[in-house]
């Protein structure tokens, strides 16, 4: 169980992880609503674009989002027909920028099925996601949601931003802890905060408890990040090829803290090793447990620890709920998740 015992004093027990289909599961009814909405917003007359959409509706992801918006939006006061819309934009922008953020990354693997870019090339991937992205758009004109317009083009302003310093970092090859926080609170960060803030606006909260909520986003997002980091550097089957940060030279946490922790001449050589463009699954092998062996994993844990610490101690400022439990359980699963 999540315990904050005083303001400043989180445990985070990890025996007995709760899935997220337990987390999911109070709030069904409502995930279903939601896939209605998100499913008639994907309906399109284009023949090539219909075939890639029911390709995308069958590789379905966690759908973690419009959950966070969902919760939100209950410990703000209550879901609404506003909640709804929140969370359908968010993710269509979310899956565009998936789809993007794969062409970028060259991934070949995407929630356990080839990626868009890998079938239908760089150029369908592009277009694909430039069309989810305006349809997540358009969910707000339609509705006349300017507010959630406004918060939700901020967070994809900033998601590009992010994405683009971190391709300017990985070609120099200078991340520094600083701007790893800095990356990754723009392209990840910013989305769940948005996640957060929508799910309060949905309700008509005050400018207090948006802000509560925008804080409680910004270290979810952070942890979140970690995780994928850490997992990038993991065995373990995610549905995505792990090691294609190694693979793509990003420079993420784990790398950063072990480097941090090696003497000049490893330090040196590790870094010509992580440079270079093509590597064999020996080097990268080499390259994890390195990173194993300095503490890279270790010290990212731990501060991915540090910034879930920092939103439950926010979430426990609203009372005691069913549904601030549950938000807590979302808060450990984002960081004990396995894919
Ligand atoms: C992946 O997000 C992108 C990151 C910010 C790491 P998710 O892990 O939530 O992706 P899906 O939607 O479940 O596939
Ligand atoms: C997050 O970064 C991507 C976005 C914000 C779109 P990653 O590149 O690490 O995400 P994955 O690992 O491909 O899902
Ligand atoms: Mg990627
Ligand atoms: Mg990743």
């Amino acid at each position: 169980m999540l315990n904050a015992d005083t303001e400043h004093n989180i445990h985070i027990q990890s025996p007995s992880i709760s899935s997220l289909g337990e987390i999911q599961k109070p709030v069904a009814d409502e995930l279903a609503t939601f896939n209605e909405y998100f499913h008639s917003y994907l309906k399109t007359d284009v023949f090539l674009l219909n075939r890639i959409i029911n390709y995308l509706l069958r590789m379905k992801g966690k759908q973690m989002r419009p959950l966070l918006v969902l919760l939100s939006a209950r410990i703000c006061g209550g879901i609404t027909e506003r909640t709804y819309t929140a969370a359908t934009m968010i993710e269509l922008l979310h899956t565009a920028t998936l789809i993007h953020d794969d062409v970028i990354d060259e991934a070949d693997q995407r929630r356990g099925f080839l990626s868009i870019n890998k079938v239908w090339k760089n150029k369908a991937g592009v277009l694909l996601g430039d069309f989810l992205l305006a349809k997540g758009l358009l969910v707000a004109v339609d509705t006349n949601e300017f507010d959630l317009l406004r918060v939700l083009s901020t967070a994809v302003k900033r998601m590009s931003e992010g994405e683009l310093r971190q391709l300017k970092a990985s070609k120099l090859q200078n991340t520094t802890e600083e701007k790893y926080y800095q990356i990754i609170s723009e392209k990840t960060g910013s989305l769940l905060i948005a996640c957060c803030e929508c799910g309060a606006i949905s309700t008509g909260a005050g400018q207090e408890e948006r802000e509560r909520m925008q804080q409680i986003g910004h270290h979810i997002g952070l942890a979140f990040q970690i995780r994928d980091d850490l997992l990038d550097y993991s065995i373990r089957k995610t549905g995505k090829s792990s090691g294609n940060d190694i693979m793509e030279c990003k420079i993420t946490l784990p790398l950063i803290a072990a480097l941090d922790s090696a003497s000049l001449l490893e330090k040196k050589r590790m870094r010509w090793r992580f440079r270079k463009k093509r590597k064999t699954t020996r080097e990268i092998t080499y390259i994890r447990e390195f990173v194993s062996r300095c503490g890279g994993l270790d010290y990212s844990r731990r501060k991915m620890e540090e910034h879930a610490g920092k939103a439950l101690v926010l979430l426990h400022k609203f009372p005691e709920t069913e549904t601030r439990n549950l938000f807590s359980e979302f808060i450990r699963f984002v960081i004990y998740r396995k894919k």
